[in-house]
């Protein structure tokens, strides 16, 4: 057994992905979620597909003494995967100080914390978002773009994190840290077990279009059709969820065991940017299902095209996104059926 990894936002998307290929690589997980927008269920999906059980707290980690009390229950943590945070664009306009207390806060507890308890290295859950709309001579963009200023108070979050860390650090924590900027998870684990969950209607495409092949939603909208790309429609990096999450299994070994600067930031993506049309027209080939679809206006506050020069990711992490988008597009068919086979949707 290798150490043991405190998850937050275990419990999530991203996060039960995360759990199951650190206990795949041998990692010994304890998971915090509030379940403020997840399901205690998904512990039972992540022990049918890894026969191990993680152990759970539902804890908020705005709680310091909550989350101290973590630390003292189980010692031997060494490392953190914090992906617990808010993170819907829109209603993180309506609601600032929402984000600002669950996203910052959190952080600040867990960082205080780490030293007290011997933890070394902290993974954090950026986003691509911080580069705004990259310049055509930036396209695909680098970690060293230059960081734009926030559209949304989310998206700030995301910036003032990645700030909050690199301050600390430098301020001589004996700690390490590894960001990773996301570009955009998709996908769900080939069994099944575990996936995606939106609440509601869902804002992101993937979830949306599933949501529409099974007959939840009657049509996709496409927003927008005259932006400046090759077929009009907005451009992005859809990167597989279970490849993301063995990015972080990466990281984690590189914080833990390799001799590296303090603080590291990486884009996590493919390198290879699809736009809207194209992932609808590999849905339906990786799928047989025919999608429903219309043109309508562009959504404010969206960015024509991002995609990310993954190479630092390739060569330091050694780590690449290699699943092909028709295995990942009809892993998300597969979760949206089995939730409609389990009656949840
Ligand atoms: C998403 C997240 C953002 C995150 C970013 C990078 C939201 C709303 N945005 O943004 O927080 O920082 O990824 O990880 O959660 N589209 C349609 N019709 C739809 C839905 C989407 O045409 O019904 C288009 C969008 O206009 C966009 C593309 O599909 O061009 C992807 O949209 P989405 O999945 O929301 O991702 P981002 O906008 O990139």
């Amino acid at each position: 057994m290798k150490e043991t990894i405190l998850v937050t936002g275990g419990t999530g998307f991203i996060g039960s992905h995360t759990t199951v290929e650190l206990q795949n690589a041998g990692y010994d997980v304890v998971i915090v979620d509030n379940l403020s927008n997840s399901s205690v269920d998904v512990l039972d999906g992540i022990e049918k597909i890894t026969g191990i059980r993680p152990a759970f707290e539902k804890v908020d980690l705005r709680d310091y003494d909550a989350t101290e009390s973590v630390f003292k229950k189980y010692p031997t943590i060494k490392g953190i995967i914090h992906f617990a945070a808010s993170k819907a664009v829109g209603e993180s306009v309506e609601k600032p100080l929402l984000y600002y207390r669950n996203n910052i806060i959190s952080l600040v507890n867990l960082l205080e914390l780490m030293p007290k308890y011997d933890v070394k290295g902290i993974i954090f859950s950026s986003s691509c978002t911080v580069y705004g709309q990259p310049s055509a001579e930036n396209l695909p963009v680098t970690e060293d773009a230059p960081i734009q200023k926030a559209m949304s108070p989310y998206g700030n979050t995301k910036q003032v994190n990645e700030e909050i860390i690199q301050d600390y650090i430098h301020s001589g924590a004996n700690i390490k840290s590894v960001i990773l900027r996301y570009f955009n998870p998709i996908g769900a684990h080939p069994t099944a077990y575990i996936g995606e969950l939106p609440n509601g209607v869902p804002m992101n495409l993937i979830p949306f279009v599933t949501q529409t092949a099974i007959g939840i939603r009657k049509e996709l909208k496409i927003f927008g059709n005259d932006y400046n790309t090759p077929d009009g429609t907005c451009i992005r990096d859809y990167i597989y969820v279970v490849d993301l999450a063995v990015a972080h299994v990466k990281a984690m070994e590189r914080v833990l065991e390799k001799e590296t600067d303090p603080v590291e930031i990486f884009n996590i993506g493919t390198g290879n940017g699809l736009s809207t049309l194209e992932v609808i027209q590999g849905f339906e080939k990786a799928t047989g299902v025919k999608l429903p679809w219309s043109y309508a206006p562009r959504r404010e506050g969206d960015i024509e095209k991002v995609w990310g020069n993954v190479d630092k990711a390739n060569k330091v992490l050694g780590w690449k996104a290699d699943t092909p988008l028709e295995e990942v597009l009809a892993s998300a068919w597969k979760w949206q059926c089995a939730l409609r086979e389990r009656g949840i949707m």
